[in-house]
């Protein structure tokens, strides 16, 4: 679907039709706990054969042998071969020899090392963070992309079957989260990744979008740090919520550009919401901008343009 930023923000209130993505295949990475573990729950419960790309064989293992038409792959997601290795098992596992969807999930947040003040001076960062959070998704965007294009072509045309890219945002995808620069970042990148790619993205068939999580009880935190929040008065929101969201994207060619927010219930019944934050609404003077900021290499000119400065 072409990219327009007049769509109007989705409504998450509407049934999900999962007929439309049953019998494909999809990947999700850090799919065997927590949120990914939800998304690969969703999926499979919506007749979708998963490949649980994840570093920890002990979860991804139990996970795929409790769900028909999944299948678990160890893959460290910040080693290109693993990635590799992965998309190789997701066509050789999928009923039809192609992958539809994959969700560049797999994260961590660790203490960060950028924002610490050392009184003897400052040592080497730590940036395990961004080589997971980012060099991670950066690896699996490539090879979604890739096999996108291998599978449908670089030119425009209706008979495409429909692809899709979720990459995962979160809170600090948007809002001030003090103290959290690394992880910050990495989220803020996945953004910048969606808005990339989102233009273009109809080329090969594809759609590329966000889920941006709202803080949901996982392994990514100690069970502590969550009963801290919400000690604080913060509600959570839920993983399950997680698994719809993914579903409404998937479900819904029109759906492209978008990061949905996963929210509590007090802000989004449904638990999931389109914030409408993507395009500067009611914005005129950036929506001028951008219209500037792609002047020179217009959409029309195809997927990669046409020269190479
Ligand atoms: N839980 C939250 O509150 C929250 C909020 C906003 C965003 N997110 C994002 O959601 C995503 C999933 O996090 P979660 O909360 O489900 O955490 P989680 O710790 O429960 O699950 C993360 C999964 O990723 C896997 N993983 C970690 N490092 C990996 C690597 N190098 N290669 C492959 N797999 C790896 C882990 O083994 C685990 O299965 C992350 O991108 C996170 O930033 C979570």
């Amino acid at each position: 679907m072409a990219y327009n930023s007049e769509n109007s923000p989705v409504d998450c209130s509407l049934e999900i039709d999962t007929s439309v993505v049953a019998g494909k295949t999809a990947i999700v990475t850090g799919g065997a706990s927590g949120l990914g573990e939800a998304y690969v729950r969703a999926l499979a419960a919506a007749k979708v054969s998963v490949i649980i790309a994840d570093v920890d064989p002990t979860r991804g293992n139990k996970l795929s042998s409790e769900l028909a038409n999944t299948k678990y792959v160890q893959c460290d997601v910040r080693k290109w071969k693993d990635q590799v290795h992965v998309f190789e098992e997701a066509v050789k596992f999928s009923p039809t020899g192609r992958i539809h969807y994959v969700v560049a999930n797999a994260g961590v947040a660790r203490k960060d090392e950028i924002f610490s003040f050392e009184k003897d001076g400052p040592t080497e960062p730590d940036l395990t963070t961004i080589d997971i959070n980012l060099q991670g998704t950066l690896y699996t965007t490539k090879l979604a992309t890739h096999y996108f294009i291998k599978q449908n072509g670089t030119t425009q045309s209706k008979d495409k079957e429909d692809t899709g890219l979720v990459l995962i945002g979160s809170g600090a995808a948007f809002l001030d989260c003090p103290r959290g620069p690394s992880y910050q970042a990495t989220k803020w990148a996945s953004r910048g990744v969606m808005h990339s790619l989102r233009r273009t993205a109809h080329f090969y068939g594809s759609r590329v979008n966000m889920i941006s999580p709202w803080y949901v009880q996982t392994n990514i935190l100690k069970s502590e740090a969550f009963d801290h929040v919400r000690r604080s008065g913060v509600d959570l929101a839920e993983a399950e919520d997680g698994g719809r969201c993914l579903l409404r994207i998937l479900s819904d060619p029109s759906i492209n550009g978008r990061s949905l927010f996963l929210s509590p219930k007090k802000w989004a019944p449904a638990g999931f919401i389109d914030l409408n934050i993507d395009d500067y609404a009611g914005n005129e003077r950036l929506q001028e901008i951008q219209m500037d900021q792609i002047k020179s290499a217009p959409i029309e000119l195809g997927l990669f343009g046409a020269s190479d400065y």
